[in-house]
């Protein structure tokens, strides 16, 4: 356990140095959009919560630096207002870190795995490892928002998919019980627990997530014209904020395009749909006369087995994902094809619940029966509520330590900067 530990937090550091390293200062104290924290707010936040969470709350330490405590409270100061503050500058940022990572691997060595709850399964360190991934998910936000050239290295492309034209368009999910949420998962946040027996009819689910080119056919048929398709809140969006096509995109002679991390090419129709809204997944859904899948639909379709009747960590089993079950971990800096990971693939056959992109979901974020905040409120439970839509599945940049069957991601129907697509799903004709 104190090995899986130490590696999970060298992974996290290794990837937020690879995230901060490869721009200059004046790149980490800018602010690259009002939607954002400058980097450098992210890096020492990280250390800030690493530092409450293990060296204060578990190894009752002392705090190192009381004066930045309310700097890096996310409640304290919203995003905009944060370039305004008084940040530790980039390399005292990087000192205050690496000082808090020193002494936590001298607490990991000498902690006990048990009696309080907080460390019962090694809990808190995981919940930090996964917080410092989710920070590092927040960055290469930031850095696809960032104006200029490319800073990140263009890594391989995903592998093509092998044989995506020979799967079914969509897959029947049969009516009956199945099991949500998790009681077993040690790592697993508050918002997933309890698990919990949910009902469901049946139903189809599209086999994988929605290609640029179906969505495409949606923006050349007067899709975002069309009051039809539109819930009146996100017409009224659709409206004010002047959508017409996925951030990021142009239309140059004749052909889309898109700019992915500085870099900008032709958008790939075989591609899951990207930095789309809710509002815009369900206007698709509508047209093309379907509807998004519930939050329980989805979990359904990506945990439960049929022949055991339980439910699984994964779509493809309980192993922990691989490179060939799924694109995550930011080893590919972009969605695969649909229709790739085969091995990845649930019992009933669906592809690419997990990784690529963040599946928005009907639901608003709500707490499951007998939820109980913890260890803190305000982690899930400040956000539930109406206002917030759940994602799911995690995407390209979700860490394989914070992607998990149950994981459950929100945002406000509205965002479009986050790494979000969409599948759709339909009753089936009763009769
Ligand atoms: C669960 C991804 C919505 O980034 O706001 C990070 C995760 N919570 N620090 C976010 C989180 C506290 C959270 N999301
Ligand atoms: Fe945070």
């Amino acid at each position: 356990m104190r090995e899986r530990i130490a590696a999970e937090l060298l992974a996290a550091r290794e990837r937020t140095a690879a995230l901060t390293d490869c721009v200059e200062d004046p790149d980490l104290t800018a602010q690259h959009s009002p939607l954002m924290s400058p980097l450098v707010w992210d890096l020492a936040h990280i250390g800030n919560q690493e530092e409450l969470w293990l060296l204060r709350n578990i190894g009752g330490r002392d705090p190192m630096r009381p004066e930045i405590d309310p700097l890096y409270d996310a409640f304290e100061h919203p995003r905009a207002e944060r370039p305004t503050l008084p940040l530790l500058p980039p390399h005292e940022a990087r000192a205050y870190a690496r000082e808090v990572r020193g002494r936590v691997l001298d607490l990991l060595d000498a902690s006990p795995m048990e009696g309080d709850p907080l460390l019962s399964g090694g809990f808190a360190f995981g919940m930090i490892a996964q917080h410092e991934q989710q920070h590092d998910e927040t960055m290469l936000i930031t850095h696809q928002l960032r104006s200029g050239p490319a800073a990140l290295t263009a890594p391989a492309p995903p592998p093509a998919p092998a044989d995506a034209d020979a799967l079914p368009a969509e897959i029947l999910i049969p009516a009956g019980p199945f099991t949500m949420g998790t009681d077993t998962e040690p790592w697993a946040l508050d918002n997933e627990r309890p698990a919990h027996r949910i009902e469901l009819d049946d139903f189809l689910l599209d086999t994988t997530p929605v290609r640029n080119g179906a969505y495409q056919r949606f923006i050349e048929d007067g899709g975002y014209r069309d009051e039809r398709w539109w819930t009146p809140a996100g017409w009224e969006h659709r409206i004010r904020a002047d959508l017409t096509a996925p951030l990021f995109w142009s239309r140059e002679g004749g052909q889309w395009l898109r700019r992915r991390f500085g870099v900008t090419e032709p958008v790939p129709e075989d591609e899951p749909v990207l930095h789309v809204s809710w509002y815009e997944a369900d206007a698709y859904a509508r047209w093309a006369g379907r509807r998004l899948p519930t939050e329980a639909e989805w979990e359904k379709a990506a945990r439960h087995d049929p022949v055991s009747g339980r439910s699984r960590r994964y779509p493809w089993g309980d192993g922990d994902p691989g490179p060939e079950h799924a694109n995550l971990g930011q080893r590919h800096l972009r969605p695969a094809a649909a229709g790739s990971y085969p091995a990845g693939a649930s019992p009933y056959g669906v592809r690419q619940l997990m990784g690529d992109v963040w599946e928005w979901t009907a639901s608003d974020l709500r707490p499951y029966p007998g939820f109980r905040a913890w260890p803190y409120k305000e982690y899930s439970e400040v956000f539930f509520g109406p206002e917030y839509k759940v994602l799911r599945g995690g995407c390209f940049a979700v860490a394989p330590v914070a992607c998990r069957g149950t994981f459950r991601n929100w945002d406000y129907p509205i965002r479009r900067q986050i790494f979000a697509g969409f599948r759709t799903a339909r009753d089936p004709e009763r009769g």
